[in-house]
This record gives C-alpha cells, sequence and structure tokens, in this order.
C-alpha cells in the first residue's frame, strides 16, 4: 500500500482487526515500509537534544517496535540500551535489524508492557516514539509514572510530538475521522486495537509531565524538512 514491501491494505485491515499486540506480530517484517515507522530525520534530532556519543551510560526505548530510535542510541551510550515492547514479532524485528548497529554498547530486548515497566532508577534516557497513540488517556498517568521510577535522578525522558493541528486542516478531518472509527471499532469488537491520534501533544504533554515532578523543555526547529513542525520533548527528573 506505502511500499512495494510493506504490508497490503488488506493486511492492515487484519492487523486493525487483531489486538494491538497481535496485530504487530502480523504486520513486523513488514512493518518498516510503513509510514508507521518514526522517520530517520527525527529520530536524529531527537539523538541531538540527547547529547555527544558515550556521553551517556544508559537508555530505555518505550515501545520499541522493530528497534528504529535504539539503532539512533546506541552510539550515545557506554554500556547498555534497552528496547521494551509487548509484540515478541516486533522484538524478533529488532533483534534482526539492529545487528551491526553503530556503537558498542550492550542492547538488551525486553518483553512487557509500557504500563507496567519493570525499571527502578536504571536509566540516563528514556525515549518513547510514534507509540502514544497506544496510550489511552486513562493510563497516560500510570505511563509516565513507569518512565520516571526508571530514570536515575537527573534522568531525562525524551521526546517526538507536535501541537494540535488547527480543525480548518486536512490531518485534523483525517485524524478525527480515524479516532471516531476505532472508537467504534473498539466498542464492538474485543480484543480491541488501541490506536488514537492527536494524543500527548504539545503543550497539553506539559502539564502531565510537570504532575509527576519533571522539568519540561520544548525544543522547536531541531527536525530536518519535512518534518520541521516536530516538537523534541526534554523531560528531567529532579
Ligand atoms: C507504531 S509502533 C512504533 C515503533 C517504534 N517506536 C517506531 O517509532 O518505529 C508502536 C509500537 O508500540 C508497541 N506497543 C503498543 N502498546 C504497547 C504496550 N502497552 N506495551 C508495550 N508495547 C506496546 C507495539 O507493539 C509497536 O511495536
Amino acid at each position: 500500500m506505502y511500499h512495494p514491501e510493506g504490508p497490503t491494505f488488506l493486511e492492515l485491515m487484519r492487523q486493525a482487526l487483531a489486538s494491538t499486540e497481535r496485530g504487530y506480530d502480523l504486520i513486523a517484517p513488514k512493518f518498516d515500509y510503513t509510514p508507521f515507522r518514526t522517520p530517520d530525520a527525527v529520530l536524529e534530532a531527537m539523538v541531538t537534544a540527547i547529547g555527544e556519543p558515550s556521553s551517556i551510560a544508559s537508555a530505555l526505548d518505550v515501545c520499541c517496535g522493530t528497534g528504529a530510535a535504539m539503532g539512533h542510541l546506541r552510539s550515545l551510550c557506554r554500556d547498555r540500551v534497552v528496547g521494551l515492547d509487548f509484540s515478541e514479532g516486533m522484538l524478533a524485528e529488532a533483534k534482526r535489524r539492529l545487528e551491526g548497529s553503530k556503537g558498542t554498547a550492550a542492547i538488551d530486548l525486553v518483553r512487557g508492557d509500557a504500563l507496567a515497566l519493570p525499571f527502578r532508577a536504571e536509566f540516563d534516557v528514556v525515549t518513547s516514539v510514534g507509540a502514544f497513540g497506544h496510550i489511552e488517556p486513562r493510563d497516560e498517568d500510570a505511563f509516565i509514572a513507569g518512565i520516571a521510577r526508571a530514570l536515575r535522578p537527573g534522568g531525562r525522558f525524551v521526546f517526538a510530538t507536535g501541537e494540535m493541528p488547527p480543525v480548518t486542516s486536512q490531518w485534523w478531518w483525517v485524524a478525527r475521522s480515524f479516532n471516531a472509527v476505532m472508537r467504534v471499532r473498539n466498542a464492538l469488537l474485543k480484543p480491541e486495537f488501541i490506536m488514537y491520534y492527536l494524543t500527548f501533544l504539545w503543550p497539553d504533554v506539559r502539564s502531565l509531565l510537570e504532575r509527576h515532578g519533571f522539568r519540561v523543555e520544548a525544543k522547536h526547529g531541531l527536525c530536518a524538512a519535512p518534518y520541521e513542525r516536530a516538537i523534541i520533548v526534554v523531560a528531567t527528573r529532579p
């Protein structure tokens, strides 16, 4: 549909009719040929906001998927880079794709739930990209609390987001229509496929992070075209 090696329309429909976890298992080998993989331009901006090569000991990428962010984070880390995801298929793909990636830090792939992170004060940096649509508003506090727990004091949660598009824009209508279809799908069909657009947007996400004790900074203009409107948020744990 998006690329000759990517999933067909039918395969994407099958994904949306499965649970979130199973849906990603189904498309894992073709995921990197979809526009849902975070683009390198955004990942490069995120890494620039974090720092120089080997400047941190360890990083965690939550909802790592096929390891797109981990490939960039590895060279920043001296010791280890950890990716967590609940889809076994996506983790298998990450393992394959990260072989020979730049850097010497150990790579750990952990199967787990982003809403129940099993880490305590272990990381200098936690990232999460392209996955906030899978976090329901009612779960946002559990998600951020787990990230805060996983960070060492002074550690940073770094991610990319954007602002709400104007109601006059095509994207606003596409996103709202998609969300409405998913609400109906999830009301009628179990298990649910959790995926909603226009979540974790700047500046709303600031108050969520501040409620969890983070000091929050937004960096504009770091991403290359056509993603120049993306915002890199750096939230620091005191
Ligand atoms: C759109 S993909 C993004 C992958 C990657 N971060 C990227 O940007 O290319 C979303 C990922 O989040 C994972 N995911 C969704 N909900 C999750 C949860 N509650 N716990 C762990 N992983 C989850 C999915 O399995 C999938 O791999």
